[in-house]
């Protein structure tokens, strides 16, 4: 068999443009514009790509966006007060403080910092906590997108076996919670894997949902996966760059074996990463409905 492709750029476009609509009605309806301010330490090339394309994207969409970006050496006395100044500015509804932070910072606590109510990454222990319990909130970015990218896609969670490889914050945990929740575009049996488990494989071919994120380039062969599996590949690995400088990546699944035999892939570039910016744009316009009082 060879797997269906799960275009993510196709379905994040139309994401990109309900999203459009939203902002223009709470400009013609309510008056208001959505605020996203992006804080970059320091000079981390994949960091500043990733932060370019957010601000882009706002623009792109009658966002309105404040970007920070400070030296690799502030100090975290600094930090913390350009977060509280978002936290107190009425035009800002989102913050983003780019991810990793310099060694000096203490990252939990920078972002522990951010109002619950501006977290728009999900990352705040209270945005964890309101994910974990099922209860209203932010959900982190990219996890979102992949459930998102499953129910456009038309697969059905509920029941499937979900196998997620990589145990991050950012990913491997929220997208494990995510999925367990008894809830429409979820409700799936879940196995967390780590650099601790024992036979990986032995889990992985159990998966109806693949969901790779480790970090590690073509980790995923085709011997760990299920005949007709779904297969989600997280994964965003440079392994070199163009002559003109362009960061060439490599998924965490090893694309033209395993798409001989899953069922679906998510292909990379293109598959997760564009969802990921428009959940960003989305959790925006929430908090800018939320400030509003409307819900
Ligand atoms: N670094 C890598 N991914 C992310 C993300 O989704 N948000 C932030 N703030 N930093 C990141």
């Amino acid at each position: 068999m060879t797997a269906r492709i799960i275009n993510g750029t196709d379905i994040a476009r139309q994401i990109t443009e309900e999203v459009r609509r939203e902002v223009e009605d709470l400009k013609n309806l309510h008056g208001i514009t959505p605020g996203l301010a992006t804080v970059l330490v320091g000079e981390d090339p994949a960091s500043q790509v990733y932060v370019a394309s957010k601000v882009k994207m706002c623009q792109n969409l009658g966002i309105y966006s404040e970007r920070i970006d400070l030296p690799a050496g502030i100090s975290e006395a600094k930090l913390l007060e350009v977060v509280e100044n978002l936290n107190a500015n009425p035009k800002i509804h989102g913050i983003l403080v780019q991810v990793p932070l310099p060694k000096h910072i203490d990252e939990g606590k920078i972002l522990f910092s951010i109002d619950p109510d501006k977290d728009v990454d999900g990352f705040h222990p209270v945005s964890v906590g309101r994910m974990v319990i099922g209860e209203p909130g932010f959900l982190p970015c990219t996890p979102h997108g992949i459930q998102v990218l499953l129910e456009r896609s038309g697969i059905v969670t509920e029941g499937a076996e979900v196998v997620v490889v990589g145990r991050s914050n950012i990913v491997g945990k929220p997208i494990a919670n995510i999925l367990l929740q008894k809830a429409r575009g979820a409700n799936s049996t879940v196995t967390i894997c780590h650099s601790a488990t024992r036979d990986i494989g032995g889990h992985t071919r159990r998966a109806d949902i693949l969901i790779a994120a480790i970090g590690k380039p073509w980790f995923i062969t085709a011997d760990m996966v299920k005949d007709g599996a779904v297969v989600i590949d997280v994964g965003t690995n440079e392994i070199g760059r163009t002559p003109e400088g362009k960061r060439i990546l490599a998924g965490d699944v090893d694309f033209a074996s395993v798409k001989e035999k899953a069922g679906a892939i998510t292909p990379v570039p293109g598959g997760v990463g564009p969802m990921t910016i428009v959940m960003l744009m989305s959790n925006t316009v929430k908090a800018a409905r939320m400030a509003a009082g409307l819900g």
